[in-house]
């Protein structure tokens, strides 16, 4: 944290967070709360490389400002801080101030850049949270009381931002729908917790290509509130193949089996497109370039005789390949071979999250 002295009697202070994005291998998909965005099922995603695809977040903070103001890649949104997300994430951390009292009459501004296509299903909302949070736990001195009550606080911004606080393979646990207040800050046993650190598995890649970075038509709150009240496929999944797949996954990413962690995550990401054709009206967030890379995939991975490359798709056509080092050059001259003009866009490793950050013991 840091603060201007043009004004020694009423300070700006500031601190600077990069949050990267995160992509799920096991998907997220339903509310059992929507106050606190507790989820239907477990899931579980890889936290890619902050160098790529991240949120750099300022939040400032000054008994000058006269309210609450948010920037998002430079342009004012306006009435945005008064967002239940937005609230949500600043009186949170708030709460947990080292010292409360001195925060609390203070108006935050917060300006937040995105290195990547907002709302086109790149989990741009899951950075974009995850960095607000620990920019004003930044700010702010703030400390947990109870373990997980930061990710409490990410998961109203944005359910999947839970888990970018965190580097390398990380759940977030469903837990139950309640949440305690007792003693002015929340706690619950829905929390993002950290499976394998970023070190784990140094040889895991992520090529990201970039189909369309329009904004997507249905917002995935919309499209899960949705889905939860018609699809009885979604039920089917929160009840018996989530948690399967949730202990297999695991082990898979423990052990570095590739072939079995590339097939569940194929397969979940079918499941949950699946349900979204399955809600009703339906939902497609996969268009035909998506289907190709999938048929590309599959008969790259035939041709081998192994798995060597998996796709997985959030609420958006872009696809994430998860593959290895030593498959990064082949995937990347394949996918070039299909799509010459500028489709295959970054490449990046499991990394390091927020609570691995020296500055910020998670202590
Ligand atoms: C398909 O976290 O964006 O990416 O909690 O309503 O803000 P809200 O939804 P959000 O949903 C992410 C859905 C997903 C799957 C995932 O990341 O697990």
């Amino acid at each position: 944290m840091s603060s201007t002295n043009d004004d020694e009697s009423s300070p700006i202070w500031m601190a600077t967070v990069s949050a990267p994005t995160n992509i799920a291998c096991i998907k997220y998909w339903g509310k059992k709360d929507a106050k606190w965005n507790t989820p239907t099922n477990d899931s579980v995603s890889v936290t890619l490389d902050q160098k790529d695809l991240r949120a750099v977040t300022t939040a400032a903070a000054s008994i000058k400002f006269e309210k609450d103001r948010l920037w998002l890649n430079g342009e004012e949104e306006v009435g945005a801080s008064d967002s239940k997300r937005f609230r949500a994430c600043v009186d949170g951390v708030k709460a947990l101030a080292a010292d409360p009292s001195k925060w609390k009459d203070l108006k935050i501004h917060v300006s937040s850049y995105n290195t990547f296509p907002t709302a086109a299903g790149l989990a741009s909302s899951a950075a974009g949270y995850a960095a607000l949070v620990a920019a004003l736990a930044e700010l702010m001195s703030a400390k947990e009381t109870y373990q997980g009550q930061l990710t409490t606080i990410a998961r109203q911004g944005s359910g999947s931002a839970c888990r970018s606080l965190y580097g390398g393979f990380v759940a977030w646990k469903a837990g139950s729908a309640e949440v305690s207040t007792e003693g002015g800050t929340p706690w619950a046993d829905s929390m993002a917790v950290q499976i394998a650190d970023e070190n784990h598995w140094p040889e895991l890649r992520a090529v990201i290509m970039v189909v369309s970075d329009e904004k997507k038509d249905t917002s995935s709150t919309a499209g899960m509130s949705t889905s939860v009240a018609t699809s009885t496929l979604l039920q089917h999944r929160i009840a018996k193949v989530v948690p399967e797949r949730m202990a297999s996954i695991e082990k898979a990413f423990l052990e570095k089996d590739f072939e079995s962690f590339g097939e569940l995550t194929m397969k979940d990401s079918n499941q949950f497109h699946s349900v979204c054709a399955d809600t009703y009206p339906p939902i497609f967030y996969m268009n035909d370039v998506s289907r190709t890379i999938v048929r590309i995939v599959h008969a790259y991975n035939k041709w081998a005789g192994e798995t060597r490359v998996a796709y997985t798709y959030d609420a958006g056509p872009n696809a994430v390949l998860y593959t290895l080092e030593k498959y990064v050059v082949e995937v990347g001259a394949l996918m070039a071979h299909y799509f010459p003009s500028p489709a295959t866009a970054t490449t990046a490793a499991a990394a390091d999250g927020y609570f691995n950050d020296s500055t910020f013991a998670n202590d």
